[in-house]
């Protein structure tokens, strides 16, 4: 059966290619990319729409655009923050620590993405398998924690698991066909990970369009028992 699905933060490097791949590889319906920036024009298979996650009357105004009888097989959310040209940037040590450079990374990694569940989860289709999956990161795992560091980005991540099982644990009352996850992309190719590019072994970097299939591999193979859980590009759980 084909597939309605919404992709938010489809200007980045992982939700660009997460469309490019569901466009070209599975039978879509009809895509509806969120963004700050338009970048593509609507076609009878794409509907691009304005969304600013740091402001809860931005994705409130953006769900207006959704016509009334749409429901969603897959709700995407690939936004993200870990630095920008400014004043964000990972903190190496706890002297680093800055309440507004910790308020905006906790405000667009784990704010933003519970308030896109509490306007889209209505969205999702409630009789056959609908999913609705954030990009997080191996990085908020707390029992993985061995180097210490990056304290807001961590902790904005490890939030965000957070809310994604609470996510499952509530809407299992209302629709248990719901799956929530969060996945983990590999190191990938994008602005957000360039800095630190140079640490990472050149097999390990994927390309956008690699970790895309991946994760669209790990969603197709998700069922009731995953919900609330965190996975790697590759399928494999990665503990709190
Ligand atoms: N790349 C990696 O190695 C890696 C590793 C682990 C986890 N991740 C996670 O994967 C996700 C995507 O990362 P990426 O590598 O694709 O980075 P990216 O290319 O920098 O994409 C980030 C996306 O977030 C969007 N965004 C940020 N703030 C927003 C806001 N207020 N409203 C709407 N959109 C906003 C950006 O939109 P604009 O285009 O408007 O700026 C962009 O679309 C992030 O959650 C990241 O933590 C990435």
């Amino acid at each position: 059966m084909k597939k309605t699905i919404a992709i938010i933060g489809s200007s980045g490097a992982i939700g660009n290619s997460i469309c490019e791949v569901l466009l070209s590889e599975y039978p879509i319906k009809k895509l509806y990319k969120f963004s700050r920036k338009i970048l593509s024009k609507d076609t009878d298979k794409i509907k691009n729409i304005v969304i600013d996650i740091e402001d809860e009357n931005s994705i409130k105004e953006s769900v207006k655009h959704i016509p009334k009888d749409v429901k969603f097989d897959l709700i995407f959310v690939a936004t993200g923050l870990l630095h920008n040209e400014n004043e964000i940037f990972p903190e190496k040590s706890i002297k680093d620590i800055n309440t507004d450079m910790f308020q905006k990374v906790l405000l667009v990694n784990a704010i933003g993405p519970a308030l896109i569940g509490k306007y889209f989860i209505p969205l999702l289709k409630k009789d056959i398998k609908s999913v609705f999956a954030f990009l997080s990161a191996k990085i908020g795992s707390i029992s993985d924690n061995k180097i210490g560091g990056w304290y807001s980005y961590r902790a904005s991540k490890a939030a965000l698991n957070q809310i994604i099982k609470n996510f499952s644990i509530e809407i299992r009352r209302n629709n248990n066909n719901a799956i929530f996850v969060g996945l983990q992309p590999g190191t990938v190719k994008s602005f957000l990970s360039k800095p630190f590019q140079k640490n990472v072994n050149k097999q390990t970097l994927f390309t956008p369009k690699y970790s895309a299939k991946k994760l669209l591999k790990v969603i197709d193979s998700l069922d009731h028992e995953d919900s609330g859980k965190l996975f790697s590009w590759n399928g494999e759980e990665i503990q709190p």
